[in-house]
């Protein structure tokens, strides 16, 4: 039983997140989408509750994917999950110095492989803070996250913007 973790903040989760797991589930027998509870970031936009629900919404035809959260170090939660591999989407040369850093030491203290998967060129300038950003400002963020997950954008910045007007 070969089961990989596919970790992220997935604030909010993007086609190009979706497409990584996808492809992920067809070369693993089990997927664990592992969202980080404590992200060294600035606030978040969604709740861990939302993230996970906009997660098993938009991975709901993919029967070998679960959705746990995590906190600590990720080879720990890997250990403790059984996973055997990690794996990441590569975008650009410019995730690759700290992803190559991060699976390195994830090795080290682990013995966990990370294995590499190339981000869909459709996809290769997607990220969730930009994706946050052009919602923020009215821009349009179909065909970049699932229309559920634009109609919540939407939405959320609308909650926020009336709590806090300067945000507009
Ligand atoms: O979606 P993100 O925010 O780019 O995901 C980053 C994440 C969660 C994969 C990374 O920060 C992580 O693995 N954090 C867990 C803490 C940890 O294990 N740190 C040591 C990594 S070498």
């Amino acid at each position: 039983m070969a089961t990989a973790l596919c970790p992220g903040s997935f604030d909010p989760v993007t086609l190009g997140h979706i497409d990584i797991i996808e492809r992920t589930a067809r070369h693993f027998d089990d997927v664990i989408v592992a969202v980080i509870r404590n992200p060294q970031k600035k606030q978040s936009l969604f709740s861990l509750e939302e993230r996970q629900q906009m997660l098993k919404e938009a991975t709901a035809h993919l029967s070998n994917i679960r959705i746990e959260f995590f906190k600590g170090l990720l080879v720990d939660f890997a250990r403790d999950h059984g996973a055997n591999a990690i794996v990441k989407g590569l975008r650009a040369v410019s995730d690759f110095d700290y992803e190559l850093q991060m699976a390195q030491m994830n090795q080290r203290l682990s013995g966990i492989d990370t294995f590499f998967i190339s981000t869909s060129p459709q996809y290769s300038f997607l990220s969730s803070s930009l994706v946050r950003e052009v919602a923020r400002f009215g821009g349009d963020v179909s065909g970049m996250v699932p229309p559920k997950v634009a109609k919540r954008l939407t939405e959320r910045w609308a909650e926020r913007k009336a709590a806090e007007p300067d945000l507009s």
